[in-house]
């Protein structure tokens, strides 16, 4: 009898003998469980409290995110054999979790038990709370007699407090095939306060199409669709040392871009127009995956084909951010995606990149905002790159807010008119590094400056890259708000006072070599008060 099987079998008898538990039922349990004695109820709480594992099943790591002054989200997956669907039986199963003082787990603050349920591939969100403000401290989950690497986290400031500064990273796009995730493990030994992911955490297409011996690594199987696709893709790029090392390293606030379930796909339109209704069925696969494998509040638990992902997170009187979502409600893309010159469609006002429920949430916040920096962290570039000496043909990309041009002078008014605070915007999705001002008119280099944006290069995608663009030479000169360029992969590791907003852009000679060393390429201040970057 297989573990599953076995598994299953004793949960039916268990609902059968559930009224009329004696000595001897317990023993067929537990014989059927694989357990040699059976000590206090055995399912207590319908769940399994002592699961024996067929082999370890913390293979995916830990992980923490969205800080709130008061706590973190913790997360883990039982995954014992996670390239095949997770290899769980079928039932509930107690995951027990504590939240320390200290690495070494002397002084434990918090402590539980969540249930690992198999709607949602034995993942396991823990919303902890009543934790110290603006402190670090350490986690780790006990599963039978298995137990999780440790994790290190930090909780947000105290609401309203005065913060002096804080360290965040932001990074994104991640392809498992073309390189390796140094920058992930550069970035775990920074020990950030938090980090910015902008999505592209997978990759669900093969490099080049398909299984090609020149790539560092290859993918498992084909395109997800389904579920279980979804499931162990994701459990491939969990099983990767440098991405754990960077969860476990610092709380994470996740976002998504496209790939997390199909290229450039659009609100219900994917890459291909599949129907709408087929591809929404994908698309809730996907979601479920994403919010499954990713340290998010309940609040984002997918309904159908639907997950609310924006949300907001005030670090102090330092930072108030908006984490925004550019894919799920945003208009298909213009002029048939791609490059494209003078297409009338982009400059459609019915058009929207977040959607008209977003759009009035985050304009209603921005009358709100009182920390220093206001920042948006979202994910397909805000400003204009106009690669006319590139393509002629196609100078604006359809797929960035170039190709929705009315929503982003919609956006960029609202910050004028509240005068939210020092706006910054995040961004990626690109795989290059950009800090750009951002300008009312991107045409008149003397129209006002809203803000700044940074966007961050890849982790890997694009492979080793090179130091500039091949058209770097002639878009800089079209493209004077553009104030920091590079070509290679890494990160951004940006530094927030009261003062000041310093990017400090990371970057890596190769990823198609482990190990290397991380460097900055170059940074970029922005004086708090006063309009647009400069070069440090
Ligand atoms: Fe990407």
């Amino acid at each position: 009898m297989s573990y599953n099987t076995r598994m299953t079998d004793a949960i039916r008898f268990y609902d059968r003998a559930l009224s009329r538990l004696s000595r001897r039922d317990l023993m067929k349990a537990a014989w059927m469980l694989g357990i040699a004695a059976i000590a206090p109820p055995l399912f207590e709480r319908r769940a399994w409290a002592k699961p024996i594992f067929d082999a370890y099943p913390f293979t995916l790591g830990v992980a923490s995110g969205d800080p709130l002054p008061d706590g973190v989200v913790l997360w883990t997956r039982l995954a014992p054999k996670p390239l095949e669907g997770g290899g769980m039986p079928a039932a509930n199963v107690e995951v027990d979790w504590e939240v320390a003082r200290d690495a070494s787990f002397r002084t434990i603050a918090q402590k539980g038990t969540a249930i690992a349920r198999p709607e949602l591939g034995h993942s396991v969100h823990v919303e902890v709370a009543g934790l110290e403000p603006g402190r670090d401290y350490w986690y780790r989950f006990h599963a039978g007699d298995e137990i999780s690497q440790v994790g290190r986290t930090k909780t947000a400031p105290p609401a309203g407090a005065n913060v002096d500064s804080l360290r965040f990273a932001v990074c994104g796009c991640s392809h498992y095939e073309v390189g390796y995730f140094t920058a992930f493990r550069r970035l775990a030994e920074e020990h950030f306060d938090f980090v910015f992911h902008s999505g592209d955490y997978i990759y669900e297409n093969r490099e080049n199409g398909g299984r090609n011996d020149a790539l560092v690594r290859q993918h498992n199987g084909g395109e997800p669709y389904t579920l279980v696709d979804y499931r162990n893709r994701y459990a491939l790029y969990k099983m990767d040392r440098d991405l754990k090392a960077a969860h476990a390293s610092a709380p994470f606030v996740m976002a998504w871009d496209d790939h997390e379930v199909d290229n450039n796909y659009a609100g219900d339109v994917d890459e291909n127009d599949t129907p709408a209704e087929l591809f929404l069925l994908r698309r809730a696969a996907a979601y479920q995956a994403y919010y499954e494998t990713m340290p998010l509040r309940a609040s984002a638990l997918p309904r159908g084909s639907d997950m609310r992902i924006y949300r907001r997170l005030q670090f102090g009187n330092l930072i108030d951010m908006s984490v925004l979502d550019t894919r799920q409600s945003r208009s298909d893309q213009a002029c048939g995606d791609g490059s494209r010159t003078g297409c009338a469609e982009a400059l459609d006002p019915k058009r929207t990149m977040l959607g008209a429920e977003q759009e009035r949430w985050l304009f209603d916040n921005l009358a709100t905002m009182k920390a220093k920096w206001t920042v948006l962290a979202q994910q397909v570039p805000t400003f204009a790159i106009d690669r006319k000496s590139w393509n002629p043909d196609g100078r604006f990309s359809m797929d960035k807010w170039d190709g929705y041009v009315p929503a982003r002078q919609r956006l960029y008014a609202r910050l004028q008119e509240t005068k939210a605070p020092n706006p910054i915007v995040l961004s990626g999705d690109v795989h290059m590094h950009f800090g750009a001002d951002l300008k009312m008119d991107f045409a008149d280099p003397r129209s006002a400056t809203v803000g700044v944006e940074l966007t961050n290069t890849s982790v890997t995608s694009g492979s080793d890259g090179a130091d500039v663009a091949t058209d770097w030479n002639e878009t800089k000169n079209d493209n004077p708000h553009i104030k920091y360029h590079s070509s290679r992969r890494g990160y951004i590791a940006c530094t927030a006072t009261q003062a000041a907003m310093r990017a400090d852009f990371k970057i890596l000679d190769k990823v198609t070599v482990p190990d290397l060393p991380i460097k900055t390429g170059g940074s970029l201040i922005v004086a708090a008060g006063r309009s647009g970057s400069h070069t440090d």
